[in-house]
């Protein structure tokens, strides 16, 4: 039987791979779930098989009550509000990881062997920080938890001395694997740290560090898969951190923002609306206010058009009627693409999901390295409440907090017109250059009010 089991956790490992390897690009990341569901529906299933289970009662409650959760969850949960639901996913990855942990060592413990024992320990210690951090990170971004940074003095070295008390109670509890208490002390203490570790870190930030989150609980899922001897946790843990290492790598990356920086930083201090003060124009230039009809001209005599969405673009929830105008302007002959930016908006993937949220087909979409050499060739670029990813300092003002950023190359088109409410600047705090260039049209506005009367003009 071992061997069957072992065998069928090796197919459901492949499936996951392979869902992984389909969730790179829009047009197959439905496939993807279904090969990571098929793959989980075969690992549960093998796990089902293991003849030490000597009663289903328990799991089978266990199985009701997780589905009907998942089920309300992923039924009722908007697309908006994803960032949530995965922490609290994470979060229950972290605190399963524990608890079975717990129950192993409770169980037995004091047979365990070294090895065992290690990674049984550190599932208790990553498990337990994840659950409390997504904990935190959720409250944060549905406005339980003060979204901006909680700073004190000294606060770092309170955690690493937090760090140290944990890294010691777990020699102690190797050396003495029959004193509960002292494995208590460990789970109660890690608990605090995921607390303490989420606390500085601002209500912007919270993508990242769910990202981050999602890989800790990875590595809890695998530890606690070594202490149990399980192929398919291990398998699946290791998939898991992995992944949510990387997805972390890149949002610093295109943030241009070390990892470093967004733990210890107190960066996007702010909530998430893309607030700040108001800049209007400072840098000298003047910044030119069109009427709507001089956008709707430039719009019906463009060629080409590309249309750069960002976070101003999910606050209007602008993507139906955006939809709307493309679909029009393309029916009268202009070429239009989609200029996605990796970290536009708030989230992961933000702008692919509400543009597909709004129909809009996956062939008209396209990722910034793959468009950025044709701006110069686009007769106008349509920017809807984007800011710091189409900010031309990144390129160009080495002492700006996004110098080396890589941006969107908007300003290289012949017309930019830009659809915001105000000179307010973005995520980042600071001013656009692009606003006050010649070739720039601003249009002041909500997103949403501005597309729906420019399509009404142009219909007119
Ligand atoms: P931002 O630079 O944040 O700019 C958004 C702009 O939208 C603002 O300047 C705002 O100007 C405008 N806006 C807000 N509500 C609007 C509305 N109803 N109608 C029209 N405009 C509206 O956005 P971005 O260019 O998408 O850049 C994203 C930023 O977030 C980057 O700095 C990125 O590093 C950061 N970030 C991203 C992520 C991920 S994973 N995507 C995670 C954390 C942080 P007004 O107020 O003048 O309208």
């Amino acid at each position: 039987m071992t061997e069957l089991i072992n065998f069928v956790y090796l197919l459901s490992a492949v499936l996951f791979m392979l869902g992984l390897m389909k969730l790179s690009s829009p047009a197959t990341a439905r496939l993807g779930n279904k090969l990571s569901m098929a793959g989980m529906a075969l690992a549960i299933t093998a796990t089902l098989l293991n003849p030490e289970i000597s009663s289903f009662k328990m799991i089978i409650i266990g199985i009701a009550v997780g589905t009907v959760i998942g089920a309300v969850a992923a039924i009722r949960v908007k697309m908006t509000s994803m960032p949530e639901m995965v922490a609290l996913f994470n979060g229950c990855g972290g605190a399963a990881s524990a608890l079975v942990a717990l129950a192993e060592f409770q169980s037995a413990g004091s047979s365990f062997s070294s090895f065992n024992m290690v990674t049984l320990i550190l599932s208790v210690i990553v498990g337990s920080l994840t659950f409390t951090g997504s904990v935190i990170a959720f409250g944060k971004l549905q406005g339980l938890v003060p979204s901006r940074p909680v700073c004190y003095p000294g606060q770092q070295v309170v955690n690493a001395l937090i760090l140290l008390a944990v890294a010691v109670l777990g020699v102690v509890v190797y050396q003495d694997p029959a004193n509960l208490l002292f494995f208590y002390g460990i789970i109660g203490i890690s608990l605090l740290l995921g607390v303490l570790a989420v606390i500085p870190i601002g209500g912007a930030d919270m993508p990242v560090i769910i990202s981050l989150l999602n890989s800790y609980s990875g590595v809890a899922v695998a530890m606690t898969g070594f202490a149990l001897a399980n192929n398919a946790l291990i398998v699946v843990g290791s998939l898991v951190g992995a992944s949510g290492l990387f997805l972390t790598k890149i949002m610093c990356d295109a943030m241009n923002r070390s990892l470093a920086n967004v733990l210890f930083g107190a960066f996007g201090s702010g909530d998430s609306a893309g607030g700040g003060e108001e800049v209007a124009g400072g840098s000298g230039g003047s910044v030119k206010g069109y009427e709507l009809e001089d956008v709707a001209t430039v719009l019906e005599n463009a060629g080409s058009l590309i249309v750069v969405p960002g976070y101003g673009m999910a606050a209007a929830q602008a993507q139906h009627v955006v939809r709307e105008l493309c679909d029009y302007l393309e029916e009268q002959g202009v070429e239009v693409r989609y200029a996605i930016h990796p970290v536009a908006g708030r989230m992961p993937g933000h702008m692919n999901v509400l543009l597909a949220e709004a129909d809009v087909s996956y062939d008209l979409l396209f990722a910034m390295e793959d468009i950025n050499d044709d701006f110069s060739d686009t007769d106008a670029v349509l920017v809807i409440g984007a800011n710091d990813v189409v900010n031309p300092a990144a390129k160009t003002n080495s002492s700006s907090p996004i110098f080396g950023m890589p941006i969107l190359n908007v300003d290289e088109a012949r017309t930019v017109i830009v659809l915001k409410r105000s000179m307010n600047p973005g995520f980042a705090g600071i001013e656009n250059e692009l606003f006050l260039k010649d070739n720039t049209m601003m249009l002041f506005g909500d997103a949403k009010k501005s597309v729906r009367d420019l399509l009404s003009a142009l219909k007119e």
